[in-house]
């Protein structure tokens, strides 16, 4: 056991805190939050690049995130076409026939039978092979895909997506959360909420996958979680950054307290 004068004076002043730490442990510390950092960057940018470009424009809105967990119930994209740009390019006859065969769910021994030879009079001039960017109708496949309606993300994705959302996200707080632990001076109503906001969140996040899955309302939950869980990792992110290097390394404080024993 030692005692209070068996404390040689180099350390007289330092506690289990952020701002004491030695050399390797803050390089251990802030190595861990700097590529905790990018990888929250990147899936960031991959948020953008999946859900971003589901509504057809580039930027997240609330349509994107429908659109993703809820679908797009609307219709297909066959008969929308039909109704619009493409109505003019059969007679309504047609069209009907169409649309009816896409609405009891575009089988293939009913286009075999009725909508081969309607698409053939009116739609193969332009939707070869040869045209490029458009479509090929001569092929089956290229007609069907269009005649389904968006369901949004499958139960299968949702909870592959929710069980790799909750071990991994967690484990990231873990260690975020254990590292701001170590914060000093940081007032209660700070410290506790920053701690257990990250956990609160990534249960609403999850959560609200499945209710937007269920109910197109509920897409605003996503967004709001998603935030909620930004600024808490922002806020312990940014503590922990500042105490270790700015007060604890160029200010060179002093910090007696034990951060592990009490806050
Ligand atoms: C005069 C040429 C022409 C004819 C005839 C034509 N289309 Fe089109 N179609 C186009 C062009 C050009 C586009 C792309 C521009 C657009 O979407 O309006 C297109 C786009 C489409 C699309 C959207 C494809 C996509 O991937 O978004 C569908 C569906 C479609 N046509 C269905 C039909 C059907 C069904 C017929 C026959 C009843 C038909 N078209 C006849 C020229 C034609």
């Amino acid at each position: 056991m030692s005692s209070e004068c068996n404390v040689p004076v180099k350390y007289a002043y330092k506690g289990a805190n952020l701002i004491s730490f030695g050399t390797s442990i803050k390089l251990l510390f802030t190595g861990y939050l700097v590529t905790i950092a990018a990888g929250y960057i990147m899936a960031l940018i991959q948020i953008l690049f999946t859900h971003g470009m589901a509504d057809g424009q580039f930027g997240l809105s609330l349509n994107d995130i429908v659109y993703s967990y809820y679908g797009d119930r609307s219709g297909s994209v066959l008969e929308s076409k039909l109704n619009g740009s493409m109505k003019f390019n059969a007679p309504d006859e047609d069209r009907f026939k169409i649309i009816q065969w896409v609405r009891d769910g575009a089988s293939q021994e009913e286009y075999d039978a009725t909508i081969k030879p309607i698409v053939e009079k009116n739609c193969l001039m332009c939707h070869n092979a040869s045209a490029g960017s458009i479509p090929d109708f001569a092929e089956f496949e290229n007609l069907q895909k269009l005649s389904e309606s968006s369901e949004g993300a499958t139960f299968q994705s949702l909870t592959r997506l929710s069980h790799i959302h909750l071990f991994g996200i967690s484990f990231i707080f873990m260690f975020v959360g254990l590292i701001f632990s170590f914060s000093t001076g940081v007032p209660c109503c700070y410290k506790y909420p920053a701690i257990v906001m990250p956990y609160l969140f990534l249960l609403i996040d999850i959560a609200s996958w499945w209710l937007t899955k269920l109910n197109p309302h509920f897409a605003w939950l996503v967004i709001v979680a998603g935030v909620g869980l930004g600024i808490s990792f922002a806020f312990m992110w940014s503590v922990s950054m500042y105490q270790m290097w700015i007060l604890g390394g160029i200010l060179k404080q002093s910090d007696r307290r034990n951060a592990i024993m009490r806050d």
